[in-house]
């Protein structure tokens, strides 16, 4: 086999031939599918009148091709493994089909698939040649006509996208429904489901008055777990109507739950199709943080109806324009409904965390990459989440009503069609007047920029002066980068009054906060009249998708973490203060020196305790200490051990000192009252799990005695996770094995709690996790062809720092004989499963040499092109 080809963004061309009508006829059969298409074919008026007819078509079986109604005989088209030519076609004319395809043999769930039995589709990017001939590429938009044969027995419910239309019975026992889909769409938005579902149905009246069915699909078992879904849909759709004049354009709008699925959903055209861990949920099942992300995931796929359906993508290479932008709307949705602060604060430390590392790593690219493999790859945190960062900051820079303004634009000027990164900043430059130009090369630049920030009182002149230097790294195939245009947002803090002081830069007062446009590789910006002298708050809100370092001292930390008047940056100041602990820590661990624990962080942990914020969530979170991950991003060179030693000394060291008080604070926080996903009760319960953390940290006795109570107490998931996990844990085998076995067994016909019990026991820190992983990967509930599982036990694995970087190798090469064997069955997911071996050059040498033989060892085999693409940067 040769090795797979990068495709390029500059060599993009327009199609020679459009699809303007597609009608699709699926006669289901698990393994002998017949797929017809009749496809209305046109050239672009810019091709040539000769140029030949390509239409992709991935593992089809061909049966017959007929141009105009007459069928080709053989030789008058050439049929290989990537597609269909034909050399001469008219400049308009009908096309018609007919493959078959074994849905139950497709385990790489990209294409028409069976998951539990029931049919459905997931074409996003390139699954839909997996169904048919067809130009499969988005910026090829037709209206779609679907009729879906089944069995009436077993498949009593056929839905496609938009409404149905037409509905039979058929002879032996099958019948039809035929559904249209007036909206042009791209492939990618093409969906199929047909099996034995029930549905919950609810209304929803639009502003302008159009009365929507909304319907959640599920097999009986899961229909009480709807609710959440349903609830966040409905505010999901009028937060659009109100916040950016968007509404719905279907008389139905769908969700249908399925078992195996690669990610978390699918914004199909009026037909969404979730992992049923997005859209599932109860309180005896799912904790807040499940309720949170089904709130979140179900906005999302919402808001791509019109940021990716009614304006979509040119091709791949501009993803991030619906997905930064759609991530940036649920963020803002979630922001809005809950705890903004709280969202920020949880955004940011997961994106600091993976974001971070994805930049730092072999396969760093930019939001908009300029060349790929294999697109699936691409489905990154880079292309998503600091996608969303940019377009924050877009907005930031223009002021929400420009911004606005700018969407509306966007939206009414290229409704119907699929356009690029430039398109959607071009509205945004127009809309308010603010020249863009630099600002673009976010878009273009890969690596995380660093900002050395240092500043300087003049007592004298009541001046501060602050100096603000700027550097991206070079990174995988980048040339020398340029200085980005980087809003900092910033107040400067009296250190003796403890107020926000009033600002006054070149002149013009400017509030007690204000945005500095960075736009130099080095700037400085005096402040004037500044009374008393100030610690600066920086990079408030994270306002921009960087690293700040500024020599702050400890007690310049402990004062911003009870004085910030940005909540967002009172938690920072927590993470810097426990960041500096652990450095100290982690040097004393390496060097063989005795532990001490720094008496300021107690005493500041000891301040917040007492004199708690307001927002109990984001109190929880300024207690929480950095993941080990999160503190690996911080350090030149990955210490797996010292990290961990050291994050477990200072855990263990807080509890001691403070254990008065997170026992208080953990009685003080029961309550009795019903669940609800309320911010009010997730504050809560999320503040009391902090406490119990810290409790059996030390093993303290009363603690242990509460959670056990919490365990067996069954409140709900969220307290019953957590008490699981203390338990599971800890130290004691008494603790630990009872209550494994009793929620295993009560829970063993859920296969999302299910979930939550293989990744409960192979996070634990003990040595044991290893040889559980491969136990549990005997279990009869897991199954290498369910992604969710794969993810659950695997891939959570592979997060156990110290177990799956054991010294002997035993985890790398668990983990490279696992993708081996799923590459077979479904290379998406094992490309996802590879990736922390991909970051070997982080780690120690003995580790290096170990990871970086597993990674050759894979890429000795045959693989697909999305291993071989991550090997291939890996090793490079
Ligand atoms: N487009 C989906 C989303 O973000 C993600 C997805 C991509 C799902 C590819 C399946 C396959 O919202
Ligand atoms: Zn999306």
């Amino acid at each position: 086999m040769s090795e797979p080809q990068p495709v390029y963004l500059s060599d993009y061309q327009p199609p020679a031939y459009r699809v303007t009508h597609a009608e699709l006829t699926f006669d289901l059969d698990p393994a002998n599918t017949r797929v017809e298409a009749r496809l209305t074919v046109e050239r672009h008026p810019d091709a040539a009148a000769d140029a030949p007819l390509y239409f992709h078509g991935e593992q089809l079986a061909l049966e017959s091709v007929a141009v105009d109604g007459e069928t080709l005989a053989d030789n008058a088209y050439r049929h290989d493994d990537r597609g269909l030519t034909i050399a001469r076609v008219p400049a308009a004319f009908t096309l018609e089909t007919r493959v078959r395809l074994a849905p139950e043999d497709n385990t790489a769930l990209e294409g028409l698939y069976q998951s539990n039995g029931m049919y459905c589709t997931q074409c996003e990017a390139e699954g839909f040649r997996r169904i048919t001939f067809y130009p499969d590429r988005p910026d090829v938009m037709a209206v779609f006509r679907v009729t879906v044969i089944g069995d009436a027995e077993r498949e009593p419910v056929l839905l496609a996208n938009g409404n149905p239309v037409e509905r039979g019975e058929l002879e032996g026992g099958r019948h039809f429904v035929t559904w249209e889909d007036p909206h042009p769409k791209p492939s990618y938005l093409f969906a199929l489901v047909a099996g034995d579902l029930e549905c919950v149905e609810d209304s929803f009246t639009t502003a302008s008055g159009r009365d929507v069915t909304l319907q959640i699909w599920v097999e009986a078992e899961n229909l009480g777990k709807t609710d959440h879904a349903l609830a966040s849909l409905k505010r999901a759709m009028r937060w659009d109507e109100e916040t950016y004049g968007r509404e719905y354009d279907l008389d139905r709008f769908m969700i249908v739950a399925v078992n195996d699925f690669n990610m978390g959903a699918m914004e199909n055209k009026g037909l969404n199709i979730f992992n049923s861990a997005a859209v599932l949920t109860h309180p005896d099942t799912a904790t807040d943080a499940a309720f949170q992300q089904v709130e979140g995931i179900v906005a999302h796929e919402y808001f791509h109806n019109w940021s990716g359906n009614r304006v979509t993508c040119r091709d791949w290479f501009q993803l991030s324009l619906k997905e930064g932008f759609t991530v940036f709307r649920d963020q803002s949705f979630t922001a809005d409904t809950n705890s903004a602060a709280l969202k920020r604060i949880q955004d940011v430390a997961f994106f600091r965390t993976a974001q971070f590392a994805e930049d730092a790593g072999p396969t760093a690219h930019p939001v908009r990459p300029d060349h790929y493999i294999e697109i699936t790859n691409f489905y990154t945190l880079t292309v998503y989440e600091k996608g969303a960062e940019v377009v924050r900051m877009l907005k930031n820079l223009v002021g929400w009503e420009a911004f606005r303004r700018g969407s509306d634009l966007y939206f009414a000027r290229f409704d119907g069609q699929a356009v690029t990164i430039e398109d959607f900043v071009g509205c945004m430059a127009e809309a308010s007047d603010e020249d863009l130009s630099q600002f673009m090369r976010w878009y273009h630049q890969a690596g995380t920029p660093e900002i050395d920030a240092h500043g300087e009182y003049d007592y004298v002149n009541a001046e501060y002066r602050l100096t603000l230097r700027q550097r991206t790294p070079v990174t995988a195939g980048q040339q020398a980068p340029e200085p980005l245009h980087i809003p900092v947002r910033m107040g400067l803090i009296g250190t003796r009054s403890g107020h926000d002081l009033s600002l006054t830069l070149g002149g013009e007062a400017c509030g007690k906060d204000t945005v500095l446009d960075l736009r130099e590789a080095e700037q400085t910006f005096v402040f004037t009249d500044v009374a008393e002298a100030p610690t600066p708050s920086l990079l408030r809100h994270f306002s921009a998708p960087v690293k700040l370092h500024f020599p702050y001292s400890r007690e310049d930390l402990a004062f911003l973490l009870t004085q910030d008047s940005d909540g967002f940056n009172r938690w920072e100041a927590s993470q810097r203060l426990a960041m500096l602990a652990l450095d100290d820590l982690i040097a004393a661990h390496r060097n063989g020196v005795e532990k001490v624990m720094d008496t300021r962080v107690i005493e500041a942990y000891r301040t917040l305790l007492n004199a708690p914020e307001e927002d109990r969530a984001v109190l929880a979170e300024m207690l929480r200490l950095p993941s080990e991950a999160c503190i690996a991003e911080h350090q030149p060179l990955v210490d797996v051990d010292a990290i961990h030693a050291a994050r477990e000394f200072v855990r263990q060291s807080l509890g001691f000192a403070l254990r008065d008080e997170f026992m208080a604070l953990y009685q003080a926080s029961q309550s009795a009252e019903p669940y609800a996903p309320t911010p009010a009760q997730i504050g809560r319960r999320s503040l009391k799990n902090v406490a119990l953390e810290y409790l059996m940290a030390i093993e303290d006795e009363a603690g242990i005695e509460h959670c056990r109570a919490q365990f067996d107490a069954g409140h709900n998931m969220t307290d019953v996770r957590q008490a699981l996990t203390l338990l599971v844990h800890s130290s004691r085998d008494d603790l630990s094995a009872p209550a494994l076995r009793a929620f295993g067994e009560k829970w063993a016909h859920d296969p999302l709690v299910m979930d939550q019990w293989f990744s409960i026991q192979v996070s634990r820190p003990q040595g044991d996790v290893l040889d559980r992983v491969k136990y549990l990967m005997e279990h009869p509930a897991f199954s290498l062809t369910n992604p969710n599982k794969v993810r659950a036990l695997l891939g959570t694995f592979a997060q156990n720092r110290i177990n799956f970087h054991r010294l002997d190798g035993a985890g790398y090469a668990l983990l490279a004989d696992t993708v081996i064997e799923l590459d077979g069955l479904n290379p998406e997911m094992a490309a996802g499963l590879l990736t922390p071996l991909t970051r070997w050059r982080r780690f120690d040498d003995t580790r290096q040499a170990l990871m970086q033989a597993e990674l050759e060892r894979i890429n000795e085999r045959s693989l697909s092109a999305n291993v071989y693409e991550l090997v291939d940067k890996a090793l490079g």
